[in-house]
């Protein structure tokens, strides 16, 4: 397919990457799923990783952040290969993880589960203390939760505690699966609004998302995955207007179509 959407006369993602991955081939039980894939993550961006499902988003973040290894190819974190690097060490390299499903240790205070995403600064109490000032500034809702299960929390909540769990590693990308994923209206704008808080103040983000066309309004750039491949990457801007990209993956119909349709409806 070609890359008909390629961010022509705009700066390139790829200049300002601050994490990326070149030739990137891996999968699950010696069957590559994911093949030859480069992805790069700009700066104080956010970037979206979007396209159908099984096409293979979730399989590309595994292997950023060290979850799956790498068949073939190389992943670089401010300019160092990180490669072979087990995922615990990639958090302490500034890389966090918010899994798709919003996972927290139900049992487990709010306080609790915050506390364990700063493993990696274990000894650094005025730090963390720091990071846990800054998460409850941001959500507040846990601040006032602190004290109670996290299993008690409603979904949003819950997601909100996974990505401030995220935020206790200190780190300066994080990467997302799904964070809409589950959540009410409500709460999906509210977890968006927050990555442009966290993307302000920042942070690089890299977020897999169903909610394609609304992931793209919020990002910089893009990546469409097709059958473990990328089909389309550009502008944020640029692959809301591709009309291939609209009519494939962003669940709208091409103008002509539409009219049609609308024809069709009145009459
Ligand atoms: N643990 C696994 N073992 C074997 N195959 C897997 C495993 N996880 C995913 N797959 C397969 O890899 C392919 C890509 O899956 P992946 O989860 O990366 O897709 P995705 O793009 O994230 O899809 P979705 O939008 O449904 O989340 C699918 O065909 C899936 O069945
Ligand atoms: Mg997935």
């Amino acid at each position: 397919m070609a890359d008909t959407a390629q961010p022509d006369g705009s700066p390139d993602a790829a200049a300002q990457a601050v994490f990326e991955a070149r030739g990137l081939t891996t999968g699950y039980d010696e069957i590559p799923i994911v093949r030859d894939v480069d992805v790069s993550f700009a700066q104080g961006a956010i970037t979206s990783i979007i396209g159908t499902n099984g096409a293979g988003k979730s399989t590309v973040v595994k292997a950023l952040v060290g979850l799956l290894p790498a068949w073939q190819g190389t992943v670089r974190l401010e300019g160092r290969a990180i490669t072979r690097m087990p995922a615990h060490l990639r958090v302490r390299e500034g890389l966090a993880y918010v899994p798709q499903g919003r996972i927290v240790f139900p049992e487990m205070t709010v306080l609790e589960n915050l506390e364990l995403g700063g493993f990696t600064l274990a000894r650094q109490r005025a730090k963390l203390a720091q990071l846990l000032e800054g998460v409850f500034g941001m959500f507040p809702r846990l601040a006032e939760r602190r004290a109670q299960p996290a299993g008690t929390l409603s979904g949003g909540e819950q997601q909100m505690l996974a990505i401030g769990r995220a935020l206790m590693s200190a780190p300066r990308v994080i990467a997302l699966d799904e964070p809409s994923l589950g959540l009410s209206p409500k709460f999906v704008e509210m977890v968006f609004a927050k990555l442009l808080e966290l993307k302000s103040a920042g942070y690089t983000i890299v977020m897999v998302e169903q909610k394609a066309s609304r992931a793209l309004e919020i990002s910089d750039w893009g990546y469409v995955m097709h059958l473990g491949r990328v089909a389309f990457r550009g502008a944020a801007s640029v692959l809301r207007a591709d009309e291939q990209v609209k009519r494939a993956y962003l669940g709208e119909l091409p103008p002509e179509l539409e009219a049609q349709f609308m024809q069709s409806e009145t009459q």
